[in-house]
């Protein structure tokens, strides 16, 4: 809740906004995330504390995407206090390696456009644009970028 609210309350809390936050951060909701077939959590800890974690979903398809094996890169969050420390890279270096065990081969994500540190952060990483798509809560439309990276494939030669 806390990063959301960081990364996309930009203009402060309106109760959409507010809605949305309870609802999709809830503890029940992430209960089911982590015991679902379809996903994987990976969390990041310092100190006994969580500071951030990677969401992959499975057979996720993107029609943007590039052909393949696909998963979503759902949420990467690092708390604020922790960015610029490489918890992101490892976090996100993890996330690639979980999808392509689970046999992906290619991992995608839709960042907000005006979240301009995640779409450098990406970039810089190797994932590519493939063009807009929209996020919709609250019958509210926002727009997103679907970003790509094609992932190696274990023990090829
Ligand atoms: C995007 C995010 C996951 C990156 O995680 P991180 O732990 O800060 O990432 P790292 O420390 O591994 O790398 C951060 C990079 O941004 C750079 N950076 C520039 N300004 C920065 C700032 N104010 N804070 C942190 N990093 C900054 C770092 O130097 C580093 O550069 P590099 O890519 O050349 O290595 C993290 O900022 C985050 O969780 N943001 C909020 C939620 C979010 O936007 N998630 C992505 C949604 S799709």
């Amino acid at each position: 809740m806390q990063v959301f609210l960081d990364t996309y309350a930009t203009e402060g809390i309106r109760p959409e906004i507010a809605r949305e936050v309870l609802s999709s951060y809830s503890q029940a909701v992430f209960a089911k995330a982590i015991s679902a077939e379809e996903s994987r959590i990976t969390v990041a800890e310092r100190n006994g504390h969580l500071i951030g974690f990677a969401q992959v979903t499975f057979s996720a398809n993107h029609s943007l995407a590039p052909a393949g094996a696909q998963a979503e890169l759902l949420r990467l969050y690092v708390q604020e206090s922790f960015t610029g420390a490489k918890v992101g890279t490892a976090l996100l270096a993890e996330a690639e390696s979980i999808a392509c065990l689970e046999g992906a081969t290619v991992l995608w994500l839709t960042p907000w456009v005006h979240n301009q540190r995640a779409l450098a952060f990406y970039s810089r990483r190797g994932y590519t644009d493939f063009g807009l798509t929209y996020f919709t809560f609250e019958g509210e439309s926002h727009e997103n970028r679907v970003l790509a990276k094609s992932l190696a494939v274990p023990n090829a030669a």
